[in-house]
């Protein structure tokens, strides 16, 4: 007797459309170039996934998670899944077992991996794992589906008035509804109406700027940085959903949220930390919330140093320019950079690490250093490079402590 000619079955890899806060970590991580988008949805390729895997943990969702046996010539195409406002029920395959040929299985649901394929890939440069002193966050705790109302308790901008650069200060209050946050997790909001499609705006992802007990201690609340968006990466106008809304909010209006997100851009919570903190415009919020959990347990004992670089267009643009002036210089080592201060040269986060690159060498050989970089995507190379050189000429191999720093969740990049 034949065998059973097998058919081809494949676990397609699927991005859950309603859980999804299309923060474009899939796209920028994978490898073989199989995640994709369009205004609508992120989806994969099934004729380009591998299931390496890759992007599997840098999700601060989950929704990168997903999978349906199909069989191979059935497979979701990628005009379809941008369609999808859910994800599609699981198909009853009418295909004998002993006669399916299983064509991968993802190993986050399987035993193991297929063998040739590595748990993390090394064109992610950053850290997918936190530090192993970081305390355990809460993740997806509320979803599109059951989302936790937050009212307004305070909307504060944080530029100069006059300038081009609207960021806010904005308290958000959870009452009674447990929200727990740690220090470099994010949460999504919610804006009301629908977009373009009729369809229900998707979440867009905030960085928490307050540290685990509240923007006041002891309160249940969290603070964000938003920048008013009303330019695209082009610099052609456009009105940004979500950051217009939040930024006309006012005291007493309520919010809706999901999240938070985030299990591996985490401070380190051992005493003799240090943390080197490299950012650009909104992307100090994390910033602010690791140097102010700092700040409170000053008296503590906790002596590992802060050592800030800082970037924004001039000194008015900056946000919490002002309070951070106010830090004492033996509690944090602050090195702005202004790109756009009349009279003066451009100067970039990367320029001001280069000045100090004798200092910054010394964090670099300390184990106990950890580096958070966030903001515009376009200064994680320059960040990089500059780490790089720094390294070499201090006599650093920084290959190999690039790759230990990374291993040890001591490297974390969140750029957008
Ligand atoms: P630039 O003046 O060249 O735009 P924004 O205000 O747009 O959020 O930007 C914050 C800061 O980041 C600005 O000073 C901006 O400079 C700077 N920036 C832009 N591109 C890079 C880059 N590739 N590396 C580092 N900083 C950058």
């Amino acid at each position: 007797m034949t065998a059973p000619t097998p058919a081809e079955v494949l676990q397609q890899h699927l991005i859950d459309p309603e859980i999804c806060i299309r923060c474009n970590t899939c796209e920028e991580t994978c490898p073989v170039d199989a995640v994709t988008h369009d205004s609508r949805n992120y989806v994969v390729d099934p004729a380009k996934c591998n299931f390496c895997n890759a992007c599997l943990p840098p999700c601060p969702t989950g929704s990168i998670d997903n999978w349906r046996t199909v069989l191979r010539s059935e497979a979701y195409t990628v005009a379809e899944q941008l369609e999808w406002d859910e994800l599609p029920a699981p198909k009853v395959l009418d295909v004998p077992a002993d006669a399916a040929a299983v064509d991968a299985t993802p190993a986050s649901t399987a035993a193991a991996a297929p063998e040739d394929v590595p748990a993390t890939h090394d064109a992610v440069a950053g850290s997918q794992v936190p530090p192993w002193s970081a305390a355990h966050p809460y993740v997806n705790l509320y979803t599109h589906r059951n989302p936790v109302t937050a009212t307004v308790a305070g909307n504060y901008r944080v530029t100069e008035p006059g300038t081009d650069s609207d960021t806010h200060h904005i308290v958000l209050d959870f009452g009674a509804t447990p929200f727990p946050v740690l220090e470099g997790q994010s949460l999504g909001i919610l804006p009301p109406g629908t977009d373009e499609h009729g369809r229900a705006h998707h979440a867009r992802q905030y960085s928490i700027a307050s540290p685990r007990d509240g923007e006041r201690p002891g309160y249940n609340n969290v603070s964000l940085t938003v920048k008013r968006v009303t330019v695209d990466h082009a610099g052609q106008p456009v009105r940004g959903v979500a950051s217009n809304y939040l930024c006309d909010l006012e005291k007493g209006d309520t919010v809706r949220v999901v999240g938070p997100f985030g299990a591996s851009f985490l401070m380190p919570n051992h005493a003799a930390a240090n943390l080197m903190m490299i950012c650009t415009g909104t992307g100090s919020a994390p910033m602010r919330a690791m140097t102010e959990r700092r700040r409170r347990r000053r008296d503590r004992g906790e002596g590992g140093r802060l050592m800030l670089f800082f970037g924004a267009r001039t000194r008015e643009e900056l946000p919490y320019f002002g309070p951070l002036m106010n830090l004492p210089a033996d509690f944090i080592d602050i090195n702005f950079a202004f790109s756009r201060t009349v009279g003066e040269p451009k100067r970039y986060v990367q320029d001001a690490m280069r000045a100090r690159a004798d200092d910054v060498a010394v964090l670099l050989r300390d184990a106990n250093t950890h580096i958070y970089v966030c903001g515009l995507k376009g200064m994680e190379a320059g960040v990089l490079d500059a780490l790089r050189d720094i390294a070499g000429t201090n006599g650093i191999d920084w290959p190999d402590l690039h790759a230990q720093m990374k291993r040890e969740g001591r490297l974390h990049l969140e750029t957008y």
